[in-house]
């Protein structure tokens, strides 16, 4: 028996460089998948690509009527959903100093709200689903001060962390577990586009440890474990997948 067997997932930011090898390995355990993202054309091509029981929905993370449509889509297709994987992210290079207003209000509209409101309406299904787990994706600069930029992704990244203390303490004895995932870079194509070759990229490297980048597929095997009743005693907790970035 796979660990996903039965288990019905809503993942968000389905078609980027992580979540694709996420929708992936949630194929693989068994999971039948609503694939999201506010690509909804590359939803529909990530569902004929992959080869199992999966629902493509555009979903804008920060729009709230839109969560209210995929948890009915969801339901009308398999039945209540049991796992919510918060992957959907934007981020942003500016300091506490260069950041502009307006990128703050995007980067904390996607990866702080957009976290919140998927907790609150998917975590309300999977109370009455008879339970399950939410596993929101944090970051490593939302836990350390990491290159000393991305300021207001860091910020909204370490609010996913807070929040994801706060609401597994309000699901705790409720049969909802909600649990994080931080990586630290993690060599995505998208990301290797943005910026391999240049100086960040070089700064990444050398502040990690390991003295590599994450696989995509390390992030995927820490959610797997956290979606699955493998972690049926962890909740408000984090996996840190850095390649050693926090023990230093
Ligand atoms: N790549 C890394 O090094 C790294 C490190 C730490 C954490 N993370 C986090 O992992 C997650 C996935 O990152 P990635 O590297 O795959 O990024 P990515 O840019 O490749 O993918 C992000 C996805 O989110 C989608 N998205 C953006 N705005 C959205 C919105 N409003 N509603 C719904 N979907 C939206 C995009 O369309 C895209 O498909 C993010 O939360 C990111 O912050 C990434």
């Amino acid at each position: 028996m796979r660990r996903l067997d039965d288990q019905r997932v809503i993942l968000t930011g389905a078609t980027g460089g992580i979540g694709t090898v996420i929708a992936e390995r949630l194929v693989a355990e068994g999971a039948s998948v609503a694939l999201t993202d506010v690509d909804g054309d590359a939803c529909a091509e990530l569902a004929a690509r992959l080869d199992g029981d999966t629902l493509p929905v555009r979903l804008d993370v920060t729009a709230e009527d839109a969560w209210r449509s995929v948890v009915l889509a969801v339901r009308e297709r398999w039945g209540a959903a049991h796992v919510l994987v918060n992957n959907a992210g934007i981020g942003s290079l500016g300091t506490v100093g260069s950041e502009t207003r307006e990128r703050w209000d995007q980067v904390v509209a996607v990866d702080q709200l957009g976290t919140w409101l998927g907790m609150k309406h998917v975590g309300a299904e999977i109370e009455r689903s008879g339970g399950g787990a939410i596993v929101n994706i944090a970051s490593i600069l939302g836990a350390t001060g990491g290159l000393a930029n991305s300021f207001s992704y860091a910020a909204a990244k370490g609010a996913v962390r807070s929040m994801t203390m706060n609401a597994a303490l309000h699901w705790a004895t409720r049969g909802v577990r909600v649990n994080a995932v931080v990586p630290a870079f993690i060599g995505t194509a998208p990301l290797l586009e943005r910026y391999g070759g240049t100086e960040r990229h070089t700064a990444m490297l050398a502040n990690t440890p390991m003295g590599r980048l994450g696989r995509p597929e390390e992030v995927a095997a820490a959610v797997a474990f956290l979606a699955s009743d493998d972690s049926g005693y962890t909740t408000g907790s984090e996996i840190y997948v850095d390649g050693g970035w926090s023990a230093r």
